[in-house]
């Protein structure tokens, strides 16, 4: 384990079938005037609105709704969002929805009395907030990000085509999230296995960094045994609730700041995965199974020690007369089987992207040197291309 670091993490978790009966119990800590985000209805069809609905006005609170957070949030739907949370004096934003309402909220926490552009600032030049933050709550619905005990605040801007992350520190960290599995139980496959990859690929993407011998690393490979192990559960009963709720918690443990203590961390198939959504706004999890593989061969042999050891300890590769490298590359063709067993999608070209896009999406990537390789522009021009 090398490297200096401090680790906190201030997010009140209540998990499980009953997790929600302590919203109550959190809503007493906070004024009156509640902003609940919403997405663009799925909590009204499977009843969780009306759930949530019924404890704000038990509480006796003011509620004041922002529903139409789309998937992958703009920074459009950002502004009217802070005008709302500011006119209304709002004293806690309450998230109920997956990855995109829980990272506009925090988007919204940190912008709505932000005297600059909250683009310009936090997005672009990627400056810390020096203003009233207000406290977020989360209800998480659907599974993959990490948002719900985490600082990352997602937002795409179309017209720059551009998609980026912001990470926030532990103020910026939702007060608390309430996680009952059985509240995914109704998301459609599609979105259900993109979570599971995007929950394997914030792990993978931590993994794939360093040579030191790493207590996150051991950490990891648990939580990707996990995470296969159940997943190849749920594809066949998504209402196999010891499945869900273990993927619910890997999920949360991929990327709530713990594993990435003492790891440089690589988070390239994250930034290719970004630009192809500020292209085509395809579903998060999708972008990157679909880079992922030429991704990863790309880099092999720059981090052959790792991708060995990934080979042998997720994927129980045998290395009885073999090379190195043939086990490493065992190892991915496991993860590529697992990948299709479960229904993921492994082209970019499947996801809207046409050939004229490529030169775009790279100029769209954020270059960061985290991982096994730097890579340069060109590089991800043909891991792009060997995408299609
Ligand atoms: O909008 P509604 O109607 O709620 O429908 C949503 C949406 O269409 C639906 N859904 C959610 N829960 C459901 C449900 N449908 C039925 N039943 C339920 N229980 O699922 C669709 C996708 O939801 P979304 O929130 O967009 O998915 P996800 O949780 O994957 O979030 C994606 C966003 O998070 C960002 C992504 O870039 C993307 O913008 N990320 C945030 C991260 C973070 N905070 O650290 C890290 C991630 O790497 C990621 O970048
Ligand atoms: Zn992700």
């Amino acid at each position: 384990m090398l490297g200096n670091f401090t680790y906190c993490n201030p997010t009140k978790l209540y998990f499980g079938e009953n997790s929600l009966q302590n919203l109550e119990t959190e809503l007493c800590k906070y004024g009156k005037n509640i902003m609940l985000v919403y997405g663009g209805g799925s909590i009204k069809e499977n009843g969780i609105y009306d759930k949530v609905i019924t404890i704000l006005n038990k509480c006796g609170k003011t509620v004041f709704e922002d529903g139409g957070v789309m998937p992958n949030p703009t920074v459009e739907k950002l502004y009217s969002g802070c005008k709302i949370a500011k006119e209304n004096n709002i004293d806690l934003i309450l998230a109920v929805g997956g990855g995109s309402v829980c990272d506009y909220s925090k988007a919204v926490s940190v912008s709505a009395y932000c005297e600059e552009d909250p683009w310009d600032k936090y997005y672009l030049k990627m400056e810390d907030v020096d203003n009233k933050i207000i406290p977020v709550g989360c209800v998480l619905t659907m599974v993959g990000t990490g948002s719900e005990m985490n600082g990352g605040a997602v937002i795409t801007n179309h017209d720059a085509k551009l998609k980026i992350g912001h990470v926030f520190g532990d103020n910026v960290f939702p007060k608390f999230s309430i996680l009952n599995p059985t509240f995914t139980f109704t998301l459609p496959k599609y979105q259900m296995v993109a979570g599971f990859y995007d929950i394997f690929n914030h792990i993978t993407e931590q993994y794939f960094s360093g040579d030191d011998d790493n207590t996150s690393d051991y950490i990891m490979e648990g939580l990707m045994k996990s995470l296969v192990h159940s997943s190849k559960i749920a594809v066949k009963n998504p209402n196999d609730y010891e499945a869900r709720s273990n993927i619910m918690w890997t999920a949360t443990w991929a990327l709530n700041t713990l594993v990435a203590m003492g790891k440089s961390t690589d988070w390239m198939v994250h930034m290719i995965g970004q630009a192809i959504g500020a292209y085509t706004d395809a579903t998060h999890g999708m972008t990157l199974s679909a880079v992922s593989l030429p991704y990863y061969r790309y880099i092999l042999p720059y981090g052959l020690a790792k991708f060995k050891r990934f080979a042998v300890n997720v994927w129980n590769i045998s290395t009885d007369s073999k090379s190195d490298e043939e086990v490493a590359l065992e190892g991915l063709c496991a993860m590529e089987q697992w990948m299709n067993e479960i229904g993921l999608v492994m082209n970019i070209s499947k996801l809207g992207v046409t050939e004229d896009m490529i030169s775009g999406i790279a100029d769209s990537t954020l270059i960061l040197e985290g991982g096994y390789k730097i890579m340069t522009r060109d590089e991800i021009v043909e891991i792009l291309k060997k995408s299609m």
